[in-house]
């Protein structure tokens, strides 16, 4: 078990960092970052937490320069892992141009993690906890802040570079990623070497 001094050196220690090195990632170090931000604890349960354990939280990941994997869309699942490729190319440039401002360390990430909720779904399973039946819409956002810690601590951790950005252009990322219907993209973690 970790002391408790560790961690509150660790959380210290997470700062979001925008300057990357422009080397490639492995295809370790990014399976192992989807893991910390939403693995399978070995349980049931995940890594994160979700109301009701219900999971509507669904990442995706967008390789630009990461060996051992071809640039472009890979699903994730956990414990199974990355999917097969469900877009090829560099995505990069089209998910800075979705970015809201200019934030040009969207294109220089090594790698990029698109945090998505099924909110449809989390509405239809909370609904009677609203008037409006969108509390779903609340835990959603809750879980990706979960998520986007989890993701910090752990690129701190292996001594990466990192940043969540919730500016983005809901729409314009949807398009880009030809992403499911059903899913919204909530943010993206940028991810690079330092
Ligand atoms: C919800 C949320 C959205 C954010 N969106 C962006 C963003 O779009 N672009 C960006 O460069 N940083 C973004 N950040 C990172 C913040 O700018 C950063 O956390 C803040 O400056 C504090 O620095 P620290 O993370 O090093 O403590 C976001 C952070 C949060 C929590």
């Amino acid at each position: 078990m970790a002391r408790i001094d560790t961690f509150q050196s660790l959380l210290s220690a997470r700062r979001t960092r925008r300057d990357f090195a422009g080397t490639p990632l492995s295809r370790v170090q990014v399976e192992t970052l989807l893991a910390c931000g939403l693995g399978a604890s070995g349980d049931g349960q995940m890594v994160v937490p979700s109301a009701g354990a219900l999971y509507p939280m669904h990442l995706f990941l967008v390789a630009g320069d990461v060996e051992g994997l071809l640039p472009g869309l890979h699903g994730w699942s956990s414990p199974e892992g990355l999917g097969p490729l469900l877009q090829s190319g560099d995505l990069r440039p089209g998910l800075q141009q979705a970015a809201l401002e200019e934030q040009p360390w969207v294109g220089r990430a090594a790698a990029l993690i698109v945090i998505t909720a099924d909110i449809g779904a989390a509405n239809a399973a909370f609904h009677e906890q609203q008037p409006d039946g969108k509390r779903g819409e609340r835990y959603a956002a809750m879980e990706a802040g979960a998520i986007a810690q989890s993701l910090y601590l752990g690129t701190e951790v292996m001594g990466l570079a990192g940043v969540l950005v919730g500016g983005i252009d809901d729409a314009e990322i949807s398009v880009a990623l030809d992403l499911p219907d059903d899913l919204t993209p909530l943010a993206l973690f940028a991810v690079g070497n330092r």
